[in-house]
């Protein structure tokens, strides 16, 4: 595996995990931000090696050009149709393997992608594991017509679950203002914590401007919590996430 900067090995661990998941002939997501390129490169690895026959949409013009330059090729989702699996990073999970994504910005296609899948794998290193999402800024991406109507519109909806003091944030890139893959901006909620997400997620979604928000509420069916040592903790949502075991791995208390 070559890249220019060294590899975090939590992040490598639960990234070699999902990619033993894969089987010859599977349609795959793939997903965005430092973990899922990790995973990527494990995976172009395998396919060189095994010869594995996959078809693979991205969740990302980057990740679309990371998999093609390692020989991977991409399709669109569209021209797959369903994925058997798709593997991608967060920034935060909780112990019902609820998340916060977005963090690359990318949390519409990931989405998208996620929802077209039959199962969506995520790895992460054990920073991202809380006892209650909130602490990493929830991305939210808004079309760029009436922008700071949108903006108005999402305080007050943070107003109806008390969380009207919070910053809302317009993401920048260079002093510049942010643009998605599919020509939008974002806004950055800094909730602190977030008390009843799939409320938040409900107000959110009810706004016209909002194209799609970070909360991915029970899409995650198997998180990989990969660590230092190269062992990884795998927690299952059908089985059940064992909430003692989840705290050991971040250190907070049940
Ligand atoms: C991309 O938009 C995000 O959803 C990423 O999956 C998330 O931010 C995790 O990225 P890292 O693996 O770089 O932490």
């Amino acid at each position: 595996m070559s890249q220019s900067s060294p590899v975090d090995p939590a992040k490598l661990a639960a990234a070699r995990a999902a990619v033993a998941l894969v089987r010859d002939g599977m349609k795959l997501g793939l997903g965005t931000g430092s973990t899922a390129s990790i995973m990527v490169r494990e995976l172009a690895a395998r396919v060189r090696d095994e010869g594995l026959s996959l078809r693979c949409a991205a969740t990302s013009q980057a990740t679309a050009d990371l998999a093609e330059s390692l020989g991977i090729r991409i399709a669109t989702l569209d021209q797959i149709g369903w994925l058997d699996m798709t593997i991608d990073g967060a920034d935060e999970v909780d112990p019902d393997l609820h998340l916060i994504k977005g963090g690359g910005g990318a949390h519409l296609r990931e989405k998208i992608v996620a929802a077209a899948s039959d199962r969506m794998v995520v790895i992460a290193d054990p920073g991202k594991v809380v006892e209650q999402l909130g602490a990493f800024p929830l991305p939210v991406e808004v079309l760029q017509f009436g922008f700071e109507t949108t903006r108005t519109l999402i305080r007050r909806a943070l107003e109806g679950l008390d969380l009207g003091d919070r910053a809302v944030m317009q993401r920048l890139r260079g002093g510049d203002p942010w643009i998605t893959d599919e020509g939008n901006f974002i806004l950055d909620l800094h909730l602190e914590v977030i008390p009843d997400a799939p409320a938040l997620a409900r107000a959110l979604s009810a706004i016209p401007g909002v194209v799609e928000h970070g909360l991915f509420l029970g899409m995650c069916d198997l998180t990989i919590i990969g660590k230092a040592d190269g062992s990884v903790v795998e927690l299952d949502r059908e089985e059940g996430v064992d909430a003692d075991l989840l705290a050991g791995e971040r250190g907070w208390q049940s």
